[in-house]
């Protein structure tokens, strides 16, 4: 633990020191009704004024981003990027040309949980300064999510996680990294079961990569997909679509609850010589090779006649993705999945191939595909972040005290000294607001801040 100490132990030199305050901290961060009977948050940023709106298509419940940050201004989109089925979620962005991390909470979540949560970034010119794209980061907490790359002003850019949230509240955080002002249009979050998508756990979350609803003629997603993930709608021409309106069941352990109105519609290859292959490329900012989880899911929509046969083996890179050759019950949804991340290539290139036995080509309904980032950065401690979020209000500190207060490492506020132990949550050894003209009385928070060995003011 380093332990700054005082120039001077003077007390014309206004140092304060903790001991002087023996009154217990009462410090409570305020807990909004913020999410809806669903549990779900939906956030429209750059909204103005505390009054949000129903979605016309979804019927979800959005709110302004009142009470859920206190930094960035807000921007109208360019009316070139406005037509008349522009959502009004993409018409309003939050940007934030201050700070390094600037930071949205989402309160009231139940610690432990999973929880799919989606950041949704459309940048419509809204700063009048055409062809200019920024490249940023966002981070869940303290750890890193992903890089948000904006290459066009009208292509949203939709980045999703899936991850177990420890305390009863998350920050995610908009991280400036030089290229450009991070701004974002819609900020969702809404809960899972702990038992979906078991590759994301307290270690590692799940980062989309892609979800696609294969073979079908729209995007779906809330209230077809009662946990509203967005199934883009992917068509290829050499594949032929094929659909059911009958129901498609999941099997009774179920991990990823895929809806029925995804199942419904899939795709074959043209005849049975003839495999149905797509890859994924490795790209990655920060990590040059991520492991990715991927999920097909494949239903029979077909009642075949008895002398009639679909089976295939699904490949990855050439070698047997999956152990047996694949036969699939009608109308019910088989997934096929790796539980632990695949590390193996800079490509991914799949390929369903019917055996010699087959009469009928491979089929795929629907496809997910997730890169794992690591969640194992410690945050600071509940009690003393909610001192150190009553000091900051209380002395209304704005400038950089954003995020955790010190973690990560190189993100910690200013005027903090921090302590960092391995595997422990750091801990505030001491402040120095002697540059911040504080004035005003002493926040009894200070005498939460259990570890602090010194306390700075100038007045
Ligand atoms: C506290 O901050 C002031 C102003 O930035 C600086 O001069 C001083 O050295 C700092 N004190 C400590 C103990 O870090
Ligand atoms: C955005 O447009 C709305 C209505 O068109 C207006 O009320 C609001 O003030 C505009 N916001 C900004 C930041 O210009
Ligand atoms: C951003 O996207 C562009 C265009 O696809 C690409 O050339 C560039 O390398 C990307 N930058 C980062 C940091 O990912
Ligand atoms: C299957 O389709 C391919 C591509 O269209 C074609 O070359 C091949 O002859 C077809 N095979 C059969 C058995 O119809
Ligand atoms: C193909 O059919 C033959 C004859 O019924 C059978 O012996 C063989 O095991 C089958 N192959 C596969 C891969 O199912
Ligand atoms: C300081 O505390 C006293 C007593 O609690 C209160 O009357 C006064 O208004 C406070 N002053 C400020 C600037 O908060």
């Amino acid at each position: 633990m380093e332990a700054p100490t005082p120039r001077s132990r003077d007390m014309t030199a206004r140092w304060l020191f903790l001991f002087l305050l023996g009154v217990a901290g009462s410090a409570v961060l305020q807990v909004h009704g913020q999410a809806d009977s669903l549990g779900f948050i939906s956030i429209d940023c750059g909204l103005p004024g505390k009054t949000g709106y129903i979605d016309s298509t979804t019927k979800l419940s959005y709110a302004t981003d009142a009470g859920f940050t206190n930094t960035g201004t807000n921007h109208n989109i360019s009316a070139e990027y406005v037509t008349p089925t522009t959502g009004k979620i993409w018409r309003s962005v939050r940007s934030f040309p201050d700070g390094l991390r600037n930071c949205y909470t989402l309160r009231s979540l139940v610690p432990g949980l999973k929880y799919l949560i989606r950041a949704l970034f459309k940048h419509g010119n809204y700063d009048g300064r055409l062809n200019r794209w920024p490249i940023f980061d966002i981070h869940i907490g303290v750890n890193y999510w992903q890089t948000v790359n904006i290459t066009d002003g009208d292509m949203p850019v939709i980045a999703e996680i899936i991850t177990v949230i420890s305390g009863d509240s998350v920050q995610v955080c908009l991280v400036n990294t030089g290229s450009g002002t991070p701004f974002i249009s819609s900020l969702e979050l809404r809960p899972l079961k702990n038992k979906l998508y078991p590759q994301s756990d307290m270690s590692q979350a799940l980062v989309l990569a892609t979800r696609a609803n294969v073979g079908a003629s729209a995007n779906l997603r809330y209230p077809d997909d009662p946990h509203d993930r967005i199934w883009i709608s992917l068509n290829v021409p050499s594949w032929m679509a094929i659909s059911t309106t009958k129901e498609v069941q999941n099997s009774v352990i179920d991990f990823f609850e895929v809806p029925s109105t995804v199942t419904q519609t899939g795709v074959t290859s043209i005849n049975s010589s003839t495999p149905i292959i797509f890859f994924w490329d490795v790209t990655s900012a920060k990590d040059s090779m991520p492991g990715y989880v991927f999920m097909l899911y494949m239903a029979e929509l077909q009642h075949l006649p008895s002398n009639a046969l679909r089976q295939f083996y699904v490949k990855l890179n050439d070698k047997p993705w999956d152990t047996k050759p694949r036969g699939l019950k009608y109308l019910e949804t088989t997934v096929l999945y790796n539980e632990k991340p695949d590390y193996a290539s800079q490509q991914y290139i799949f390929s369903l191939e019917a055996t010699t036995n087959s009469t009928l080509p491979p089929i795929l309904n629907a496809l997910e595909i997730f890169s794992v980032v690591p969640t194992t950065g410690l945050a600071t401690t509940t009690h003393e972040i909610s001192a150190m979020t009553t000091i900051r209000d209380m002395y209304q500190m704005k400038k950089n005290w954003m995020g955790d207060p010190c973690a990560p490492k190189n993100f910690a506020w200013n005027g903090l000294h921090c302590g960092y132990a391995v595997s422990r949550p750091p801990t505030i050894t001491g402040l120095n607001l002697s540059s911040s003209g504080l004035s005003g009385n002493i926040s009894s928070s200070f005498a939460s801040l259990k570890g602090l060995q010194y306390l700075g003011f100038v007045r």
